[in-house]
């Protein structure tokens, strides 16, 4: 017997769309394509790493249901979300003589998302395209909400464009092929689900996070209501403010700091994006202590659970030099969220109470991070 799987509606009006989440769900994806699709034929993005491990899955799901495929592997790694790539891609689609009314399938992890998904939109004015998500913090975050973009030099994610999936599959027993350490880092986006909007679901969190971490065939059930859960969260912030004009910065808890952390260590295995966010989010709960808005338990309580998980939670979880304080501000300046010069942070009321707050002063953020162990 197969478990059901659960349907999370993106409520966009035209533009809406299904995130189905389950063990198994990728064996349903030819089925739910079949009635999107103009023809029986698709086009599958992917990587190399995880080409070997779910494209024959893949495939053979698209071709229980008669679609005919094709597949195009891409360099796996954050080097590939490239105008280089973008531009092979494309060709590439042209190429496999993809048409307006085709779909084209992102299977991989943010940066294949991502990738695919500014491809999708821009392909003969804007194709559709479908995410199978194959890493945790695809399937609670990157894939869903329609943020599609490559990097450049000046940044990462500059050049992008807002472009909805067409459906989302979020398979949670492929997570069990993901390094723990990767798996940790995208459980990080789930915590922040907690943390912004929901005690209940940090609770749980508290309850079954490192059951969740432990990939074991019978911890799926309890993987399955982590992403349902935070995709349903996702899906209703998405629903209400599309193209973040507001309340869809709250997405962005941890995140300054943990993008300012993420250059300073030069975007490199030292720190991976999820375990800057998991510190970004104990830095963004003391300094909502600091400026009087949240008590000081918070920070702590968030930091004991990402430690019982093995994610780091303090700057001193970071290894090699410490971080100067000074360099961390420059990067938080660079930060989407800076508006007149001035710097916007997600703060907290407590857990599970985020909001907005504009201006907050340069020389809090400063000492904050000195006494939490960066240099000047
Ligand atoms: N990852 C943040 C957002 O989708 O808005």
């Amino acid at each position: 017997m197969t478990d059901p799987l659960q349907r999370v509606p993106v409520d966009l009006g035209g533009r809406s769309y299904d995130i189905l989440v389950g063990p198994n769900a990728l064996g349903a994806l030819g089925e739910t394509l079949s009635p999107l699709l103009a023809r029986p034929f698709a086009v599958i993005v992917t990587d190399e790493n995880v080409a070997k491990c779910h494209l024959a899955k893949t495939k053979d799901a698209l071709g229980a249901a008669g679609i005919a495929c094709e597949a195009i592997i891409l360099p796996a790694g954050e080097a590939t979300k490239s105008f280089a790539q973008l531009e092979a891609l494309t060709g590439q689609l042209l190429e496999l003589g993809v048409e307006r009314d085709d779909i084209v399938i992102a299977l991989g992890g943010g940066v294949i998302g991502d990738l695919t998904g500014f491809a999708a939109a821009t392909l003969r004015r804007g194709i559709r395209f479908v995410q199978v998500p194959t890493s945790l913090l695809a399937q609670v975050d990157s894939s869903v909400g329609g943020k599609t973009a490559i990097n450049v030099p000046q940044g990462k994610n500059l050049i992008g464009a807002f472009h909805q999936p067409s459906l989302v599959i979020g398979d949670v027993s492929l997570l069990g092929t993901l390094v723990p350490r990767q798996l940790r880092a995208g459980y990080a986006e789930v915590v922040k689900y907690g943390v912004l909007g929901d005690l209940e679901f940090f609770e749980w969190l508290e309850e079954n996070g490192a059951a969740l971490l432990s990939q074991g065939q019978n911890v799926v059930p309890l993987m399955a209501y982590a992403v349902t859960h935070s995709c349903e969260a996702k899906a209703k912030i998405v629903a209400a403010d599309e193209r973040e004009g507001g309340m869809r910065a709250l997405l962005n808890l941890g995140h300054t700091f943990g993008h300012a952390l993420e250059a300073a260590t030069g975007y490199s295995d030292r720190l991976f994006h999820g375990e800057g966010v998991a510190i970004g989010m104990g830095l963004a709960l003391d300094l909502s202590a600091r400026l009087g808005h949240c008590s000081a338990d918070c920070g702590q309580r968030l930091r004991a659970h990402l430690k019982a998980v093995g994610l780091p939670a303090t700057l001193g979880d970071i290894e090699g030099s410490p971080l100067g304080a000074a360099e961390l501000l420059v990067h938080m300046r660079q930060d989407k969220k800076v508006a007149q010069g001035k710097l916007t942070l997600i703060l907290n009321h407590s857990i599970g109470e985020s909001f907005i707050e504009k201006d907050v002063p340069a020389d809090v953020i400063f000492e904050l991070l000195i006494t939490s162990g960066a240099t000047t």
